[in-house]
């Protein structure tokens, strides 16, 4: 592959449309959402989707993620039940995606879903996001704006250390406010199967469903494709539930308890707050010089949590 001279577009309507016109090329464009950075293609253009998995190594057995403006755009390409149509009502625009039905005139690639006869669809609510889908206004395939395997970005500069020279623009609006993945979830004639945990917690997913999600534990969250053990994974080591930090160890703390901590994700303990700042302390961490392992802090496992402790598991996890 060439390099590409990735160019950083800002976050006006002349950088929108700059944007919106690369992607109508076939190009290769990230974007801000609220949850982490996109790695966005036309989702029609079957040779512009190749070329993210190209650009992100990505295994082409992992379906991709569609975003699309608004749920009327959505159902231009899944079908909706009502426990779907519920979701979507509750938490779109917002940090959750719907696997759903595929139509069969989608008119999507079909290295989109890698062949299934699902497609998982997201409506994100960052503005820099509506902008550009509205300015696109067609679906946009889009994996998080990492190489594979690797920490998904929460900012623009994130996104350049792992994707400069193999794509073809970054629309830089700032910091991602979430900080995690969507949450991704699928209507079963039983409920509703937690197929990752993320950004919407499965407590308020359970309350507007009335689906028992509450037995959802990290270990049972694992059957996206794409959800290998080892994901997110930084050069150093992971260990995680550390009270006491070992000697030559980093320790990444949380609440109030962690006073010696390299960094803390949140000192007051607040969940949304360790979620945004998780993937960027994980790099800085991990770009420390003459350090072996990072030690992380017990967090707790409820609302967030439960997508911070999976994040982590993975990090943690041994490598291929
Ligand atoms: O917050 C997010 O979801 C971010 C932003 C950019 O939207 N996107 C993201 O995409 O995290 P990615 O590709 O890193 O993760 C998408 C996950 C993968 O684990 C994939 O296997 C799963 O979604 N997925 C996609 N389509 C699916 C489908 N039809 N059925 C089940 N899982 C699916
Ligand atoms: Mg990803």
């Amino acid at each position: 592959m060439d390099p590409l001279n990735t160019i950083m577009l800002q976050d006006n309507a002349m950088g929108v449309r700059a944007a919106a016109d690369m992607l109508r090329r076939g190009g290769l464009v990230a974007f801000p959402t609220e949850t982490v950075y996109g790695l966005g293609a036309d989702a029609a253009n079957a040779v512009a989707v190749a070329a993210i998995y190209a650009a992100k190594s990505r295994p082409t057995l992992n379906p991709l993620i569609i975003h699309v403006a608004d749920l009327s755009a959505a159902q231009q390409y899944g079908v909706f039940d009502d426990i779907s149509l519920k979701l979507a009502a509750a938490f779109w625009p917002g940090p959750l995606s719907l696997v759903v039905p595929l139509r069969g005139d989608s008119g999507l690639a079909p290295a989109v879903s890698a062949g299934a006869d699902t497609v998982a669809i997201r409506v994100p609510a960052n503005p820099v996001a509506q902008a550009l889908l509205k300015s696109f206004d067609s679906a946009l395939a889009a994996p998080s704006a990492n190489m594979s395997g690797q920490v998904s970005p929460t900012c623009a500069a994130h996104v350049m250390q792992g994707l400069s020279g193999r794509i073809d623009a970054v629309l830089d609006g700032g910091n991602c406010i979430v900080g995690l993945e969507s949450t991704i979830v699928r209507a079963t004639p039983n409920g509703v199967a937690l197929l990752r945990a993320g950004g919407a917690s499965v407590e308020d997913i359970a309350a507007v469903t009335g689906a028992d999600l509450g037995a959802a534990t990290p270990e049972k969250t694992r059957r996206s494709p794409g959800l290998m053990a080892s994901h997110y994974a930084p050069r150093m080591a992971v260990h995680l539930n550390v009270k006491r930090p070992r000697d030559g160890h980093l320790w990444l703390g949380f609440g109030p308890h962690c006073e010696n901590a390299d960094l803390n994700l949140s000192p007051e303990g607040n969940l949304s707050e360790a979620a945004a700042n998780l993937f960027a302390y994980l790099r800085i961490l991990d770009a420390k010089a003459g350090k072996t392992a990072i030690d992380v802090a017990p967090i707790p496992v409820s609302g967030l949590g439960l997508a911070i402790a999976d994040r982590l598991r993975r990090a943690a996890a041994p490598r291929p």
